[in-house]
């Protein structure tokens, strides 16, 4: 791979100068067997497999082992990737009194507690430092089944509940469903949460992978991965997104509203939450899956009315902005379907970490194993050289 600037270019400039693509947009950053995002046909593959054909026909334990291993196991390898992750659902007592004592503090927001719990739980894994490529399998195996129980665990501790112990006897997205809210799953529930992991489970190089490789590629250890992956989706811009939509529903209030909020919004040119990307020129798959769910969900819950404005929001931005190609991204249906759900808003991106999680190690296992450190350049456009002046000269 050719370097973007000759060794010639001395990276000093005057603002402007030197052409770069700012937010590193369309600069491939390596190669990778994981996902593609096809921007322009509005697709996403899994190791190439279609999103929609994964949520029809899997479920999140396969579509984990596929992001792992790049393939699709057989029965029996499903079977033990199963009971892997089920006998690692536990998390130590400590964390639970770490989360107990963060979570219900008012203004802490549930990433910021996810973030220290990770962190934390690397404590307890003496394989960190273990590089061989077996051991930072299990490791990822340990910590997207543990990362189901933290979230769950921070969602009843808001919530002022008690916190839950795993059931061994539910899938990874039933048990999951089930710590949350306190009661198993029906198939529909079971079903509609695996859905939601499956679908945010990987999405190529997107700012929080990028952020997991960059701290893989330093050889820091796989936890420290997966704590950069949720600082970085921790933002409104990208994981933090689904839970500004529900702010934004509950702002318009009613169906009359939406045109007038969407225009003062685009006037000031302030950002729709749950609209635009940086790949997708067109309608997101996820979000297209996610709408379809919605209708369920929504009819179940009695919570249509969020459907309809979400729909009436999508309607007109489609006439107004769709040429621009700012279209409905995964979080914008996705507030609809996990608040309908019973699920209160700050929760949403730690569930989107909890299926992330599969992306962030799987990503940086792969860039591991032909690993060089990141470390791209800034262009300097400050001052070359200043004399330096007495603290007491000063003015
Ligand atoms: C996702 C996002 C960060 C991508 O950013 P990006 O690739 O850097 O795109 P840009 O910020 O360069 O936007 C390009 C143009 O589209 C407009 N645009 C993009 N997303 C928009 C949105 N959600 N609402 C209004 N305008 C938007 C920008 O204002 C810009 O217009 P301009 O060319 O007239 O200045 C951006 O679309 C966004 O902020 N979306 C809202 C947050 C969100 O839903 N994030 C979740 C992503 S999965």
């Amino acid at each position: 791979m050719t370097n973007t600037y000759s060794e010639e270019i001395k990276l000093i400039a005057k603002p402007g100068e030197i052409p770069y693509a700012k937010g590193l947009e369309g600069i491939p950053i390596g190669e990778s067997t994981k996902s593609f995002v096809d921007g322009l046909g509005g697709r996403l593959v899994y190791h190439g497999h279609s999103i929609e054909e994964l949520c029809e026909k899997s479920s999140y334990e396969e579509v984990f082992y596929l992001l792992l291993y790049d393939r699709l196991p057989k029965e029996s390898e499903l079977k033990d990737l199963g009971r892997l992750m089920r006998s690692y659902r536990e998390i130590p007592s400590e964390l639970y009194d770490l989360i107990a004592k963060q979570a219900p503090r008012y203004g802490v927001h549930p990433m910021s507690v996810m973030r220290t719990a990770v962190s934390a739980l690397a404590a307890y894994d003496e394989t960190t430092e273990d590089d061989t490529p077996s051991e930072q399998c299990r490791q990822s195996i340990r910590i997207v089944s543990k990362i189901a129980t933290i979230a769950a665990a921070i969602a009843r501790a808001r919530l002022g509940k008690p916190m839950l112990s795993p059931r061994a006897e539910l899938s990874h997205a039933g048990n999951f469903y089930y710590m949350l809210t306190g009661s198993a799953p029906d198939d529909f529930y079971a079903e509609l949460m695996d859905v939601l992991l499956i679908l945010h489970a990987d999405h190529e190089c997107n700012a929080s992978t990028f952020a997991a490789v960059t701290v893989r590629s330093t050889l820091s250890d796989l936890y420290s991965a997966v704590v950069a992956g949720i600082c970085a989706l921790k933002g409104p811009l990208h994981g933090g997104a689904n839970e500004e939509v529900m702010r934004m529903l509950q702002a318009i209030g009613s169906l009359d509203n939406v045109e007038r909020f969407l225009e003062d919004a685009m006037s000031q040119k302030l950002r729709i939450h749950g609209f635009g990307h940086r790949v997708y020129k067109i309608m997101d798959p996820r979000a297209d899956i996610l709408r379809r769910q919605a209708r369920e969900v929504t009819r179940r819950a009695g919570t249509e009315h969020w459907l309809e404005t979400a729909e009436r929001i999508e309607k007109v931005m489609a006439e107004k902005y769709g040429q621009r190609g700012i279209w409905p991204n995964v979080d914008f249906f996705s507030g609809v379907v996990m608040a309908s759900m019973g699920i209160e808003s700050p929760m949403f991106t730690p569930i989107f970490a909890v299926g992330r999680s599969a992306g962030w190690t799987a990503h940086a296992l792969e860039q591991w194993v032909d690993n060089r450190i990141f470390r791209p350049r800034f262009i300097y456009i400050g001052p070359e050289e200043e004399p330096y002046t007495p603290i007491r000269e000063r003015k």
